[in-house]
């Protein structure tokens, strides 16, 4: 059983007393803390899929009057999950700047932190739970320190009630659909002392425009929000809403813009960007069209994530096989590779179809890096099915695997199922799972060995500052000796040695010239 459903113990609602309200929400008192409530999660209602059309606004988000709201004072925004978050978590760094504030490393000196969390497995909310013990601390110091928790985990009810009950030191609550909203919160609870929650429960519309600080020549651009696809494991389509698609002009702007800013790759973000363009009333512009366009751009990386199998269609890998700017490198989440598990956890497609999809990837895209997603011990998970993803593993010769236990997630269908694979089988799956994909990942960069690749250079390494790291076109991970000046700039590496998860190289030409 999920741990979630507890938490709904921690919150008696016969305990809070309302105050007051208003056209805005109700004030309640609980446990002898005010808190403002403007609107709350409800899954029953996130689960709801409507018709009405989705507007797009290209509104100021900061208005004057908040402008100087923040000056002379620091924020720190810890992002928990995935792109998709550290995204969110660049909007809400530009929405705090245009208020004035500025970023700050160091979490004594910071006037405002705010959490942006991630919901998808339980040890991702116990993190978050556990930062923000930390944070309490901070809080108990620093009255006038404003915390805020944000993302996916604000979208589910058992959470907002933990905090509202069992955090009390927490000042702003808000979800996913209304980020735009942070400056207006941010006022509110510095004016008023009660805890403001806005969550809501429903997706809106699409909002334009918002201020983005971006860090590095790598950049996050959203092409759609929300999922509609409903595998019964995940919570995503509940915490991010229907799927709802940019329209083409306004992707296709931020591109030319990033581009015209000197950015050496983008990444194109959505849930499920192979369902972009189902929501336009006129069903035929697609991913592939998109991509198409965005290909003819003077920008030299563009990547893509996270493919669904289902709606990869033949158009799409057309345009891709023109490779130039987009890359050789298609993240394409299995699963499983049991036709079985894959229907109980409705994914809509088969392992065969999974297979044919891959072969024809390969002969459209010859040297294509495949890389993927898998969850172990899913409920009825028998030795058979899990052999199966063991043996599509070696079939399709994945080079990367991001690899899960399933985690029960309180409202989706597969926390109803009985969960009877025990803890030890489910972990001695992941453990053999990991040691063929490790396997495959240094069968992958032995190919390269002697080979000479282009590298984007991101970092220092992390172990070792004489060190740098880079990542080639298909996203591998290469280390190598160069001067801190060549980050941000493309070079040609020559593979010297390889291990499991990166390759080591020597530096062939310094800084080259890109043109897609
Ligand atoms: N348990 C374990 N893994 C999950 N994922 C999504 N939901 C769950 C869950 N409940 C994994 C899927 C997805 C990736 C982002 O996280 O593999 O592709
Ligand atoms: Fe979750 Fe499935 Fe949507 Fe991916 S496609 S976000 S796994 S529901």
């Amino acid at each position: 059983m999920s741990k979630g459903k507890d938490y709904a113990k921690y919150f008696d609602f016969s305990q809070a007393k309302v105050i007051s309200e208003d056209e805005n929400g109700k004030k309640i008192r609980l446990s002898g803390r005010e808190i403002y409530i403007m609107s709350e999660p409800n899954q029953r209602k996130e689960k709801q899929r409507g018709k009405q059309d989705i507007q797009v606004h290209y509104e100021e988000a900061v208005p004057e009057t908040l402008r100087e709201l923040g000056k002379g004072k620091r924020y720190i925004i810890y992002t928990f999950g995935c792109q998709m978050n550290e995204h969110d978590s660049e909007t809400m760094s530009g929405l705090l700047e245009q208020m004035g504030y500025e970023k700050t490393e160091d979490r004594k000196e910071a006037d405002i932190i705010l959490l942006n969390t991630c919901a998808i497995r339980e040890n991702a909310e116990d993190k978050v739970f556990g930062e923000l013990g930390h944070l309490k601390t901070l809080k108990l110091e620093r009255p006038g320190l404003i915390l805020g928790v944000c993302g996916c985990m604000s979208q589910e009810e058992n959470v907002v009630n933990r905090i509202m009950s069992k955090h009390q030191f927490v000042d702003i609550i808000f979800g996913t659909h209304n980020i735009h909203r942070l400056p207006f919160l941010v006022r509110d609870a510095l004016f008023n002392k009660e805890m403001v929650v806005d969550v809501w429960s429903k997706e809106g519309d699409i909002i334009e425009n918002l201020p983005k600080k971006r860090a590095g020549m790598r950049g996050w651009v959203n092409i759609m929000y929300g999922c509609d696809k409903f595998c019964t494991y995940c919570i995503v389509p509940y915490t991010r809403g229907k799927e709802r698609s940019r329209l083409p002009e306004d992707v296709i702007a931020e591109v030319r813009e990033l581009a015209r800013q000197g950015y050496k790759e983008i990444t194109l973000l959505g849930q499920n960007v192979n369902a972009y363009g189902k929501d336009f009333a006129d069903r035929t512009y697609t991913f592939g069209h998109l991509m198409d366009e965005i290909r003819t751009i003077n920008l030299p990386r563009i990547r893509f994530t996270t493919s669904h199998p289902r709606d990869f269609d033949d158009h799409l890998i057309e345009v891709l096989a023109k490779q130039g700017n987009l890359v050789e490198h298609i993240h394409l989440p299995v699963q499983s590779g049991s036709s079985e598990v894959l229907k109980k956890m409705s994914r809509k497609y088969t392992r065969e179809h999974y297979i044919q999809l891959v072969h024809k990837i390969k002969a459209a895209i010859p040297n294509v890096s495949l890389t993927t997603d898998i969850i172990v011990g899913f409920p009825g998970e028998t030795d058979e099915h899990f052999e199966e993803t063991m043996s599509l593993m070696r079939e399709v010769e994945f080079e990367q695997a991001f690899t899960f236990i399933y985690s029960p997630r309180e409202g989706t269908p597969a926390a109803q199922m009985e969960d009877n694979v025990p803890m030890e089988v489910k972990k001695e799956r992941l453990h053999r799972l990991n040691a063929l994909m490790k396997d495959f990942s240094r069968k992958g960069n032995e190919k390269l060995l002697g080979e000479t690749v282009e590298v984007l250079v991101e970092s220092e390494s992390k172990n070792n500052e004489l060190v740098l790291s880079g990542r080639t076109r298909t996203n591998r991970l290469v280390h190598f000796t160069g001067s801190k000046e060549l980050i941000g700039q493309f070079v040609h590496v020559q593979v010297t040695d390889i291990k499991s998860f990166y390759i080591k190289g020597e530096l062939v030409t310094e800084k080259m010239q890109m043109s897609s």
